[in-house]
């Protein structure tokens, strides 16, 4: 029996077949259990004569039937691991990596020296309301500065009496009871950051300091103008700010922008409704090797529009023009953009091709 059953299992050639033959061995009508269960019909002579065989042959078969068991599940171990192995030689399709676009880099360029200077960023919707977007910048409806900005205006929304929806109810006050009767105005997408101006000073108590980053749209299209641009938006509202404090700021930032300490600014008089005064800034240039470059004051260049917080727009929001003072700017970012890296073009930036993004180094 001993030699069959050890042969048997050696023959085992499967974890299955191996049950088979356990089973044929020790279980409950196995040829091994039913010795043992002679073992209770002999005398005692014949039990001491045949018991430690017996048991012996169990304690044989047991173990190696547990050899055999480990034997064959490592034999199964490697079978798997050699079917499931990855073979590393094999070629794999090249994916480039993803870039950060030239303005995203420019944009966060910028967030980061203005972090410095203590500046936090705001945001405000890309769709805006009239009222955010002109009214309370002290562009009322027949001002013809709305003229200045080629808006996109959304389909107006078909209105629900009562619904208690749209900018009359969202903290800009637009509409009084009296007109409410009048349709609202149709939304826009935002023409500049100002908007965020209005926001942050209606949800945030003074001293304000923030920058706004984001997307601004304008019916627009040539070399250095797209319908859909990027402005950043400054502004502090604090006690006793002049336009010192706008010139430095500005002066620091552009100084750290364009790693130059030859920038030279200057502020021109000029107009927009919701500063008072206004100064469109300029940056000295200075020819060299027949072209020009940022630094000096051979000649100026436009940068952006800047002033100090007109009164009514501080009004607007709720607080008091003789306790608070304040200056804000708004510069277009693909401007600097085109600036730092010399192009003169603007409409590459939003083609999306990558050939001109990895022609300019903007891509890997
Ligand atoms: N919002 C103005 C524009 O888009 C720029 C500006 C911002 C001017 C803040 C003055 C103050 O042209």
């Amino acid at each position: 029996i001993s030699k069959h059953l050890l042969a048997a299992t050696e023959a085992a050639a499967s974890l299955d077949a191996l049950e088979v033959v356990r089973v044929e061995a020790l279980g409950k009508q196995g040829r091994v259990t039913q010795l043992l269960k002679t073992l209770g019909g002999m005398s005692p002579e014949e039990r001491l004569a045949n018991g430690p065989a017996i048991h012996a042959l169990r304690e044989a078969v047991t173990a190696a039937i547990a050899a055999r068991k480990a034997h064959l599940e490592q034999v199964a171990l490697d079978a798997q691991l050699a079917s499931e192995a990855l073979d590393m030689t094999l070629p794999v399709d090249a994916v480039a990596p993803g870039t950060i676009h030239p303005v995203s880099q420019v944009m966060d360029e910028m967030a980061e020296i203005f972090a410095d200077l203590g500046f936090a960023v705001a945001t405000g919707p890309e769709i805006e309301d009239d009222w955010h977007n002109f009214s309370a910048l002290n562009i009322p409806e027949t001002h013809p500065a709305r003229a200045m900005q080629d808006t996109f205006y959304l389909e107006p929304k078909a209105k629900a009496a009562g619904d208690g929806q749209g900018p009359s109810s969202d903290g800009g006050g637009f509409a009084a009871d009296a007109d409410r009767a009048k349709p609202e105005p149709p939304m826009v997408l935002r023409t500049h950051t100002s908007p965020v101006q209005i926001r942050t000073m209606l949800a945030q108590k003074p001293p304000i300091r923030i920058i706004a980053p984001g997307r601004v749209y304008r019916s627009d299209w040539d070399a250095t103008h797209t319908p859909m641009f990027h402005q950043i938006e400054g502004l502090v509202i604090d006690k006793g700010i002049t336009l010192g404090h706008l010139k430095w700021t500005l002066e620091t930032f552009l100084k750290a922008f364009f790693e130059r300490d030859d920038i030279v600014l200057r502020l021109r008089p000029s107009y927009f409704p919701f500063t008072e005064p206004s100064a469109e800034v300029d940056v000295g240039w200075t020819m060299v090797d027949g072209r020009k470059r940022l630094g000096g004051s051979e000649g100026w260049m436009e940068l952006l529009g800047s002033g100090m917080v007109h009164p009514r727009v501080i009004a607007a929001c709720g607080l008091d023009p003789a306790e608070w003072q304040g200056f804000a700017f708004g510069v277009g970012v693909d401007r600097l953009a085109m600036l730092k890296y010399g192009m003169d073009d603007l409409r590459p930036f939003f083609e999306a091709d990558v050939r001109w993004l990895k022609h300019h180094g903007f891509s890997a």
